[in-house]
């Protein structure tokens, strides 16, 4: 699968670990950054991941700062782009089949490192059930913003 991801300076070291774990899963990946380890501003590096996935670049995508929360805030203000920020393997199911999240926000200073990959692998393997839930995306999809 092709996948964007991206992250801060606080996701930096995760962005490293899971670009490697991905990349030795078989995954192709477009790196969005950040460049350097230093402090840098979230919505620049959630928003180009976001543009990949909402182009079709990129079928998913991954962002992680701090706790997650800003960098998914940044990536959901793009049409299309539907990023839940989870920190448990139940929600991240629920979100792929209930929601058909595209992107998934990572917290580096909330989880620990087996704990992201095994919600990226979670998020990255778990179909969308379609159905009533396709239609409800599609509504949310739809909405306009007001
Ligand atoms: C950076 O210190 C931190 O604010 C950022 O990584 C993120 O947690 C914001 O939501």
């Amino acid at each position: 699968m092709k996948i964007a991801i991206g992250s801060d300076h606080a996701g930096y070291d995760y962005r490293r670990m899971l670009i490697s774990h991905l990349e030795a899963a078989g995954h192709e990946i477009i790196d969005c950054g950040c460049e350097e380890k230093v402090s840098c501003d979230y919505p620049v590096y959630g928003r180009k991941a976001a543009r990949l996935v909402k182009s079709g670049a990129c079928e998913r995508g991954v962002v992680i700062c701090g706790t997650g929360f800003g960098i998914s805030l940044a990536a959901n203000r793009l049409e299309g782009i539907r990023c839940v920020n989870c920190t448990d393997v139940l929600t991240v199911r629920m979100a792929r089949l209930h929601n058909n999240a595209n992107m998934i926000a990572l917290g580096a200073r909330v989880i620990g490192e087996d704990t992201a990959k095994l919600l990226v692998d979670t998020f990255l393997e778990t179909p969308h059930e379609g159905g009533r839930h396709g239609i409800r995306v599609a509504l949310i999809d739809s909405l306009p913003k007001e």
